[in-house]
Order: C-alpha cells, then sequence, then structure tokens
C-alpha cells in the first residue's frame, strides 16, 4: 500500500509516520526478502586477512553505536512529551535492535568466536566517550538535549560513516550498511521535525543544544578519524565523511 503522506494535514502527517503502520510499509520495501540483512543470494567474498580484521574493528564499533542508539531511544521513551513520540520511539527501538542483531550475525560470519568480548576490546575511547554522554543526557530526561544527542548527532554520525563505508564495502556488508542508512534516516527526520518545532517555539533552546553539540563534536569527529583508519576509503573521499556530518547537522541551524 502506498502512503500519500504529503497529502495530508500537520497533525495527521504526525500520525501517520509516527505509527507502526507507516514503519511497516516503509520496511517491506527493503526487508521482506531479507536474511539479517541482506538478501539470501549475494555472494560472501574472500576478504584478506588485514582487510578482514580492519572490517570486524569497524562492525564492533557500530555495534557500540547501535547499542547506545537502542538504549537512549528506549530511555526517551520513558519522558517523551506524547504519544506520538512514544509510537514513533517504539520503532526506532525496534529499528536499532535490529541494527545491532544483524552486525552482530555479520561478526559471527566473518569469524568471531566471542562478539562481545571483541566489540568491548576493539571499541574506540571516543565512541565510548560519545556513549556515556548520551546516556548521561537520557539518564537527566532532558527531552531536547536528549533528541538532540541521539537523534541528530549520532543518527548524523551513523548515517556519514556508513554511507561512506557502504561505497567501499564488499557486497553483504553493502547490502546491510544500506538497510540500515534508511532505518536512520527515518530517524533523522523525527529529530528534525521535533527539535525544527520546539526551535521555532522557544528559540532559546537553542543556545543549550549548540553547547552540547560544541561537547560532542570533537568525539565525533575522532571517532571518524579512528574508523577511516580501518576503512578502506580513498584519501580524497575521506574529508567527506566530517563534512557530511556537520552539513546534516547544520540543517538544523546548527554550525560550529
Ligand atoms: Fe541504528
Ligand atoms: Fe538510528
Amino acid at each position: 500500500m502506498s502512503r500519500e503522506v504529503h497529502t495530508l494535514a500537520p497533525d495527521e502527517f504526525l500520525d501517520e509516520v509516527h505509527s507502526f503502520e507507516f514503519w511497516f510499509h516503509s520496511i517491506q520495501g527493503y526487508l521482506a526478502d531479507a536474511e539479517y540483512g541482506h538478501r539470501p543470494g549475494t555472494p560472501e567474498s574472500e576478504l584478506p586477512p588485514d582487510r578482514r580484521e580492519r572490517l570486524i574493528t569497524v562492525l564492533c564499533n557500530y555495534c557500540i553505536g547501535e547499542t547506545a542508539a537502542l538504549d537512549g531511544a528506549s530511555g526517551l521513551i520513558g519522558f517523551a512529551p506524547n504519544r506520538q513520540a512514544k509510537i514513533f520511539l517504539a520503532t526506532q527501538v525496534v529499528d536499532e535492535a535490529r541494527h545491532l542483531e544483524v552486525l552482530i550475525h555479520r561478526l559471527a560470519e566473518l569469524g568471531v568466536k566471542d562478539p562481545e568480548a571483541e566489540i568491548q576490546r576493539r571499541a574506540t575511547r571516543s565512541l565510548q566517550a560519545f556513549r556515556r554522554r548520551l546516556l548521561e543526557l537520557v539518564a537527566g530526561k532532558d527531552w531536547e538535549a536528549g533528541i538532540f544527542a541521539q537523534n541528530v548527532i549520532l543518527e548524523a554520525m551513523e548515517f556519514a560513516a556508513f554511507q561512506t563505508h557502504a561505497r567501499n564495502a564488499d557486497p553483504i556488508t553493502r547490502e546491510l550498511l544500506e538497510g540500515i542508512i534508511k532505518d536512520e534516516r527515518r530517524h533523522m527526520g523525527f529529530g528534525e521535525n521535533d527539535l525544527g518545532r520546539r526551535l521555532s517555539a522557544t528559540p532559546h533552546v537553542r543556545a543549550r543544544l549548540q553547547q552540547i553539540k560544541r561537547e560532542l563534536d570533537p568525539l565525533v569527529l575522532e571517532t571518524f578519524e579512528e574508523m577511516l583508519a580501518e576503512l578502506d576509503v580513498p584519501r580524497e573521499e575521506r574529508p567527506e565523511l566530517g563534512r557530511n556530518y556537520l552539513e546534516t547537522v547544520e540543517r538544523l541551524g546548527f554550525t560550529s
């Protein structure tokens, strides 16, 4: 069923896109025939040992990001300002858990015997610090700060990293990331929409969020540096990663 969301009145639009109905029809397009995030027939590539090792390190760090998103989104439900937001976040929790599941499954496909131990061992300091700060903001029940750190900053960071990585990945990892990117785009849309309305109603919130951005940006950019060292991204594409992230966040009017 196709959904003509643009023909709906603003309130109906919010009901629609924040619904499991909308979510279900969205994911059917790219997950209906997938198993663990990719088509069953996609061939596995023979990765050289060094490239496989580096891919495992990157995927372990994605697992840290996805677990942070899972914990962050589920925590935000408890103090979300309205029922539509709670329902949307419930769809996001399902998405983030799926992302984590397919990434852990990919680690197993790559021969990792104990994913939990590898994730702990390979996690970068900057991403761990980001995760801690995000969960502090959520634990403080600060809606604007939590949704900003989670659905704008973290989502924009993942979106930029996964896009750059997908272009240079083996076929299975690429398909898996492309499916995840589609979900992350929905999550960013929610953050932009919610904060966009809030910022126009209460402009003073912007200064507080700007402060959080100043605090988190260095951790995001450091994480990118660490991931780029492990990915086979051509030198000329490298600066694009940080730029994509900053541009995404700037669309909401947050500059450096
Ligand atoms: Fe995710
Ligand atoms: Fe997400």
